[in-house]
């Protein structure tokens, strides 16, 4: 879980010959680099608005809008991104154009496998530079566990969790089934001054309520039957470092006097002891439930829902982060082909397009369990529709989302009519019945928001 730390690069590569996309993809997938793929700038655009790009690696001649409409495109829209042109040999006056639009970086065909990874590596350095100068805002916030998630929904979550880490405040996380609480928890913990000291996982729906209270707080010899020694319980094992208790609603409300006893005093009495000992544990409990139901239906104590719910962090359902989607696709593809030494297979547009649309109701591990089901099973190196389970196969329009803004509807329309004209803003503003200067107005406001 830990080594998952480092993100990897994003490259998106565009080329109209499916050979030397597939080559690029293939290349760049091998040294480590999340790589997204399109055989043309409008699919390119669409990739662009969804996924946290870091470089940009495209041909200058397609037919259609051409790489240096893309490569303004990008300047234009983007700052956080670094772009690589690709040149045919004839064309140098191609890379001396794209350089003038701001192309920073260019590889003349053909090249080999170390001239392609010696001009990444060049790109990516001076992207890291002008991050780290602040002529470019790296605004993410980074995970220790491997959290995919750069939706504002995520970033939230992640900004709490940073916030809950400082602390040794008790949380408690809600999401629906597959969310990521447990994640979100073990996040907590690794970024906390208790890193160093166990993460102990309790399943209280998993244990039998009477086996619940020995397991948690350990037993003296003698205590009962069978206990012909004494032994630790979750709680002493976590000693020094953090507990989580998960699926905290199924615990009776017998337990729940002693887990109140745990938060308020800080000690434990092992079953069979009179003697109390005092831990040092940071609890973080988690629920599918609505605690707030059960408190008024009388099934959980308020005063312990209440003194679990000093830091809350709710953990939203997929469907509600669109654009982590295709982030988490990648992410699980990467991880299953490399785990069976796969080639990495990839999802034709219509079928990413249905993974987009389709509502997750078993969220995250849902996604995770079909990704691996379709790296196993797949037999060519290309997943279309009639591969994806069927109850995405129809996915192919969804609901509207009615949490968000008039501001954020204008922008995704903006968006979506930016790419239909190959991002060229005068015919843009023109359809949309704004002049120019509006519409570029509006999108830089929209950035500053983002980046604020
Ligand atoms: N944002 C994310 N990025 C990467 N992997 C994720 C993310 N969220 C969840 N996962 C993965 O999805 C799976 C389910 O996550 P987790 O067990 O944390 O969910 P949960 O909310 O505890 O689910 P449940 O309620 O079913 O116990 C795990 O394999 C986890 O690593
Ligand atoms: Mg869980």
């Amino acid at each position: 879980m830990m080594n998952k730390s480092k993100q990897k690069e994003k490259i998106l590569v565009i080329d109209d010959t499916p050979n030397t996309l597939e080559m690029l993809q293939r290349n760049l997938s091998s040294k480590g680099f999340q790589v997204f793929q399109s055989e043309n700038v409008s699919d390119a655009l669409g990739i662009l608005e969804t996924v946290n790009i870091d470089l940009v690696i495209t041909d200058y001649k397609m037919p259609g809008a051409n790489g240096i409409e893309l490569v303004r495109h990008v300047r234009e829209n983007y700052k956080d991104i670094e772009i690589m042109m690709i040149t045919g040999y004839p064309s140098i006056n191609g890379a001396v154009e794209a350089m003038k639009e701001g192309a920073e970086n260019y590889l003349a065909k053909p090249f080999t496998k170390e001239e392609l990874f010696e001009a990444v590596k060049t790109a990516l350095e001076s992207l890291k530079l002008k991050r780290k100068t602040g002529e470019v805002a790296g605004k993410l916030l980074p995970s220790v566990c491997g959290i995919i998630g750069e939706s504002k929904a995520m970033q939230a979550v992640l900004n709490t969790i940073e916030k809950a880490a400082a602390t040794d405040a008790t949380v408690l996380i809600t999401g629906d089934s597959g969310t990521g609480k447990e994640l979100v928890s073990r996040e907590i913990h690794y970024k906390s001054n208790r890193s160093t000291a166990p993460f102990v996982p309790v399943n209280c729906g998993g244990i039998p309520d009477g086996l619940l209270e020995s397991e948690m707080f350990g037993h003296v010899k003698g205590a009962f039957t069978g206990a012909t020694e004494s032994r630790a319980g979750f709680f002493q094992t976590a000693d020094g470092g953090s507990i989580f208790l998960d699926e905290i609603s199924e615990t009776s409300l017998a337990m729940q006097v002693k887990l109140l006893r745990v938060l308020q005093d800080k000690e434990i009495c092992m079953v069979g002891s009179r003697r109390a000992q005092k831990v040092n544990v940071r609890i973080i409990a988690a629920t599918n439930k609505d605690l707030e139901t059960l408190v008024r239906k009388g099934k959980f104590r308020e005063d312990l829902y209440y003194r679990l719910n000093v830091l809350s962090i709710g953990v939203p359902p997929l469907r509600e982060r669109e654009n982590d989607i295709i982030l988490l696709i990648n992410y699980f593809i990467d991880k299953f082909a490399s785990d069976l030494r796969e080639t990495k297979p990839y999802f034709t547009e219509k079928a990413l397009l249905a993974m987009r649309n389709y509502d997750w109701p078993g969220n995250v591990r849902e996604l995770e369990n079909i990704i691996q089901r379709l790296v196993v099973m797949k037999e060519g190196n290309e997943i279309t529709v009639p591969d994806l389970p069927s109850q995405m196969r129809f996915s192919t329009h969804r609901e509207p989302n009615l949490k968000r803004n008039l501001a954020e509807v204008e922008i995704e329309h903006i968006r979506n009519v930016l790419a239909s004209v190959n991002g060229n803003k005068s015919a843009a503003s023109e359809i949309l019945g704004i002049d120019r200067k509006t519409l570029r107005k509006k999108l830089s406001d929209f950035e500053d928001k983002v980046t604020d």
